[in-house]
């Protein structure tokens, strides 16, 4: 029995121990040991409770802990606790307990059946702990949570949002693109590809197939040097043509290309890199276009153009050589004869009379000179001997030469400013300038009128150097329309026929008076008249005195300067006669046969003195005489004639005012039948 006893009492210690044991763990438990009867009511409240809570264990026996719950939370632990009940099994419940401070606590509560050896419950053994830091935690958590997923979902809503518009504008780019492609595709003027960075086509439209003949399956993945003829390749004109598109941003190019079956046609080209974002080289886009024919039109038009230039200009040098050769003609015909009788009064003996030959032939040749000299200053080759000149002297000086110069049914005026500025230039290009200009309103003016030269001061600031002067000449002639205005400076324009103009005469001056630092203007209205204004500038000094000219004696005598009409049908001694009177001062009417001559002496042309052939084809110049007389009763007439059995008729009546001069003549010797005729006539 000692074994017996000393069996319980160690047993008893033993369960001490386990129960001190017990304690020590469920002291040192954060979670609070319970026990309760197989109907769940509390038998064993733990320690801690008490202290918690503030109340005595009594008041948390049985079903007192409930008092404790959170009065939302207590229907649940009930039906937990049911539920437990039910299935033998507590499973945990989470619920707020209130502790001392009147502060709510999340705990969670645990329980596990005891059975007998029926098996039935006989106690539950639970364990309840403050889960309310880790509530706290698992609500920020999952508030945390909550927010992120509303964040993703909003997120998600937006990249939603994105995506559709992105597809949106995705699917109307691919439709734009889709109906560019085939826009692209279906241009057929223009060649429009594309290619790679290295210049193989990647692509190909209608327009490049008809272009280039090759269709896309031959030429895709082909390098574009293709089109070049051979010699542009071996040039690298195509992988230039690359490198400048990068480097500038574009290649424009015209050239010939060359078709799939050999043939070239001529190509405007332009080629434009294609970049990424990342400024990458993606490729070329190249536009061609096939302007062979342009190209040909406009070829054609410079050819016709050029083709009219050069008729033009050979149109210039056919007047200007017409208009020349004629004038050097009628001057080497005066030489020629001059000489020819030089000669002959050799032979004669009579040397007496070579002189004035030889004075004609020379007069002859300066005006050849001065032809030349026409050219040379159109050419303005012409050295200028500038001086201090006074125009109003110098066109006195030159009256008599332009009145030579006009016909005598023009009537010269001189309007000049006696407060004329000097100017400053070459006085013997001055002179010629108004002798052109003389010319030119004579011929302006061929049934009469009047020509006016006059001088003044330009209307010019003070104190300014565009002080000048103004040297016009006006004729009242037939004027000219805009048309002529505008071209008459244009060398050898002219509007007068073959020899009687090379249009050289404005641009003579215009040169002059622009050489001279002035300029020259013309103003003309049809069927009124012509001025034609020399502007030269002032110089500041006096003029020098004008070189005393060397005149003929007998061009002195101009002033009783008479209309002499010549009919000669042999052209030397025409001229010859002609040249003759004209030294002599008087102005000439030439016909070369009767019937002409007799025009003009029916006309109302003033008529001093008649010079005639005797044996002129035609009418003979006794016959023009007699048809003339009644219109020109007093008319002085001289016949020559070289004729035998004319000068046996000389006994013949001649009829009042008629004298006769057998050929051939001395020059001197018409001279001085000219001048005593025209005396007689005047006295
Ligand atoms: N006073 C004028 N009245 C009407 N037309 C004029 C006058 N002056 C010049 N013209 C026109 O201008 C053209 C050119 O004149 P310009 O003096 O240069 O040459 P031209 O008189 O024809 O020949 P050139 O003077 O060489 O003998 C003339 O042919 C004429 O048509
Ligand atoms: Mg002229």
């Amino acid at each position: 029995m000692m074994d017996e006893e000393a069996t319980s009492a160690q047993l008893r210690q033993a369960a001490l121990d386990l129960e001190e044991k017990y304690r020590a763990t469920v002291e040192l438990s954060p979670a609070m040991h319970w026990v309760a009867d197989a109907k769940g009511r509390l038998i064993d409240v733990p320690e801690r409770l008490t202290t918690l809570t503030g109340l005595d264990r009594d008041q948390l026996l049985g079903d007192g802990w409930q008092q404790l719950i959170h009065p939302d939370d207590l229907a649940g632990v009930i039906e937990a606790r049911e539920a437990a009940l039910r299935a033998d099994q507590g499973d945990g419940i989470e619920f707020r307990a209130r502790l001392k401070a009147g502060a709510y606590r999340w705990m969670r509560t645990r329980a596990q059946p005891r059975y007998d050896a029926e098996g039935r419950v006989v106690r539950w053994y639970g364990a309840a702990e403050d889960i309310t830091d880790r509530r706290e935690a698992d609500t920020a958590l999952r508030e945390m949570t909550a927010t992120f997923e509303e964040r993703i979902a909003a997120r998600t809503a937006e990249l939603e949002a994105v995506m559709r518009e992105r597809k949106a504008v995705q699917a109307g780019r691919a439709e734009l693109e889709q109906r560019f492609a085939i826009f692209i595709e279906e241009v057929s003027d223009y060649a429009i590809m594309m290619l790679e960075p290295d210049g193989l086509i990647a692509n190909w439209n209608t327009g490049a197939e008809r272009i280039k003949g090759y269709t896309a399956r031959e030429v895709i993945g082909k390098h574009f040097r293709t089109f070049y003829p051979p010699e542009a390749q071996a040039a690298g004109l195509p992988e230039w043509a690359l490198k400048t598109a990068i480097e500038r941003g574009r290649f424009v190019h015209e050239g010939w290309r060359v078709r799939k079956d050999g043939s070239c046609f001529w190509a405007s080209v332009v080629l434009q890199p294609i970049h990424d974002e990342n400024n990458q080289l993606l490729g070329f886009t190249k536009i061609t276009r096939d302007i062979t024919e342009r190209r040909e039109a406009q070829r054609a038009l410079d050819e016709a153009r050029e083709q009219l230039f050069q008729a033009q200009k050979l149109e210039a040098v056919g007047q200007l050589t017409g208009g020349i050769a004629h004038d050097f003609n009628n001057l080497l015909q005066a030489i020629g004869g001059a000489l020819y009788l030089i000669r002959r009064r050799h032979l004669q003996g009579r040397t007496e009379e070579v002189v004035q030959l030889v004075d004609h032939a020379l007069s002859a040749t300066d005006r050849a000179a001065s032809l030349t000299h026409r050219l040379l200053a159109f050419a303005r080759r012409q050295p200028l001997d500038p001086r201090a000149v006074d125009a109003n002297a110098l066109i006195r000086n030159a009256l008599q030469l332009i009145q030579g110069t006009i016909d005598a049914e023009i009537e010269l005026k001189l309007d000049l400013d006696p407060a004329l500025w000097t100017t400053f230039c070459d006085p013997h290009q001055l002179e010629a300038a108004l002798i052109n200009l003389a010319v030119n309103a004579r011929d302006a003016m061929r049934g009469g009128g009047s020509l006016t030269i006059s001088t003044r001061n330009s209307a010019a600031k003070a104190d300014s150097d565009d002080e000048q002067i103004a040297i016009a000449v006006t004729d009242t002639g037939i004027g000219m329309e805009q048309e002529t205005v505008e071209r008459a400076f244009e060398p050898f324009f002219t509007t007068k026929p073959i020899g009687h103009g090379t249009g050289l005469g404005l641009s003579m001056i215009h040169g002059f008076a622009h050489q001279s630092l002035g300029r020259v203007t013309l103003e003309s209205t049809p069927g009124k008249g012509t001025t034609a204004t020399i502007w030269l500038p002032r110089h500041l000094g006096p003029a020098e005195p004008l070189e005393p000219v060397d005149r003929d004696e007998d061009v002195d005598r101009a002033a009783e300067r008479k209309v002499v009409l010549v009919v000669e049908d042999e052209p030397l001694v025409r001229e010859l006669v002609t040249t003759m009177l004209d030294e002599m001062g008087h102005n000439v009417v030439a016909a070369d046969d009767g019937l002409q001559g007799l025009k003009v002496l029916r006309s109302s042309r003033r008529i001093d003195l008649l010079l005639s052939d005797i044996g002129l084809p035609g009418l003979t110049g006794r016959k023009m005489v007699e048809a003339m007389r009644p219109l020109r009763p007093d008319l002085p007439v001289i016949l020559m004639t070289g004729f035998a059995h004319e000068v046996e008729q000389a006994d013949k009546p001649l009829g009042a005012h008629v004298s006769l001069l057998p050929k051939p003549f001395t020059m001197s010797a018409l001279t001085d039948r000219v001048r005593s005729v025209l005396e007689d006539q005047e006295g």
